[in-house]
């Protein structure tokens, strides 16, 4: 986290990120922000940026052509103290480092993979992966941390059998993502993390090649239309954007819903949950490449964008009522998933993967309760993404 103003700020600097208070999420400072109307500018370790919290600017930021989601452009910002997301040149196929027209080509070659009708087709195996977490909380002694043994491995065992990875790696890949995920790793670990996965990917590519599965990996190597490099950070992309963010969302959920029971048992819960945490708060960097109006202000050819998607689905003048949580609201037009060309695309899956857990979890385990006040739940400070380091819970 940094403090302090660039000399020059054309309005009152904050300090940012800012310490997440715990639940409720957003930070009370968002509110401020967007009532302030104007988007307010701030400092990262990288230089001046201006944070966008309306949900309409935020929408207009994440749609505009003139502004850029690629890491090598000048002025582009870093929520790590250097790092941060990679670009395409770093990692190629990382297609959410793209503009188009080169971001079309990966995003029209993985769209049909996760349509709604591909994700409901893995429904029985979701819902074997949650079974056996429950089987496993349930061979416990009645105690659990619900983060390691529930919320974290089923969306990584998810995406690890859509890629086609070996479900015994989850240690290594989960460990390598939260290096990336996490704001003060230094410049060698983040290097050092994205060098083991391209490895162990590139590896499992060649493996592949050879003997292809029935996997989204083996599947994407056969039509050759990637080069390897490129398909090794597609599968990178996919596997670290597959998992922590569902896992934290899971989490949350959990909690949201132990405190509030008389929601159990409904699925609207996922498209709130989805609004009211937004987990990915602080992933949709962006550049301007030349002067853009945005929210009454002029931001500057080179200056750095970053949308609060949490602040924007916050916003009363999008949701009524926006603070409170009410699974009965029509939570769609949310920006949790972004919005515009790198709109998530995983969100048929995220939602698929909430609904089995939810519904199974409170189903088999229906005296399950915290075994910590929920305002003693330890909240992740240094995440690119928000969530709960554990979650203690306890049944019967
Ligand atoms: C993009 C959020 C789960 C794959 C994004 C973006 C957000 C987001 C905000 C846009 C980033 C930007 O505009 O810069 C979330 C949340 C999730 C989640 C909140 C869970 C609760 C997943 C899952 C997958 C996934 C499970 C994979 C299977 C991707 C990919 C992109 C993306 C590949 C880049 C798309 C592009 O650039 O065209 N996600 N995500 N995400 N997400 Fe997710």
């Amino acid at each position: 986290p940094v403090t302090g103003a660039g000399a020059g700020a054309a309005t009152c600097p904050v300090a940012f990120p800012l310490r997440r208070p715990g639940r409720p999420f957003p930070p009370p400072e968002y509110a401020d922000y967007r009532d302030g109307g104007e988007p307010v500018r701030s400092e990262l370790p990288s230089g001046p940026v201006w944070l966008v919290t309306r949900h309409a600017d935020v929408r207009a930021v994440l749609t505009d052509p003139r502004i850029s989601a690629d890491p090598s452009r000048p002025g582009f910002p870093k929520a790590a103290r250097t790092g941060g997301a990679p670009s395409a040149d770093e990692v190629p196929g990382w297609f959410v480092s793209m503009d188009p027209p080169e971001h079309d080509r990966f995003r029209r070659t993985l769209i049909p993979e996760f349509t709604v009708r591909k994700v409901r087709a893995l429904r029985p195996e979701i819902q074997q992966i949650v079974d056996d977490r429950i089987e496993a909380i349930l061979a416990k002694d009645g105690a659990a941390d619900l983060i390691e043994d529930f919320a974290l491995p089923v969306p990584s065992l998810v995406i690890a059998g859509m890629l086609g990875v070996p479900r015994a790696d989850r240690d290594f890949f989960e460990a390598k993502t939260r290096v990336l995920v996490t704001l003060s790793s230094s410049d060698e670990e983040r290097d050092a993390a994205t060098a083991a996965l391209l490895r162990y990917l590139g590896r499992l590519i060649r493996i592949k090649e050879r003997r292809p599965g029935t996997d989204l990996i083996s599947r994407l190597a056969a039509t050759g239309t990637l080069s390897r490099q490129e398909l090794s950070g597609v599968a990178m992309l996919l596997l670290i954007a597959g998992h922590e963010t569902t896992a934290n969302n899971i989490g949350l959920g959990i909690v949201q819903l132990l405190t509030n029971p008389q929601w159990i048992g409904d699925d609207r819960v996922v498209e709130e949950l989805l609004r009211y945490y937004s987990v990915a708060d602080l992933v949709a960097f962006r550049v301007a490449l030349a002067d853009v109006e945005i929210g009454g202000r002029t931001i500057r050819a080179g200056e750095g964008i970053l949308p609060l998607l949490a602040a924007a689905n916050h916003d009363d003048d999008a949701f009524d009522g926006a603070g409170a949580f009410d699974p009965e609201r029509s939570a769609r037009s949310h920006v949790a998933f972004g919005y515009g060309v790198h709109q998530c695309l995983g969100q048929n899956l995220v939602r698929l993967e909430m609904e089995i857990a939810y519904r199974t979890l409170f189903d088999r385990i229906p005296t399950l309760r915290l075994a910590v006040p929920a305002d003693d739940l330890r909240v992740k400070y240094d995440g690119v993404l928000f969530g709960l380091h554990e979650l203690p819970v306890t049944w019967g």
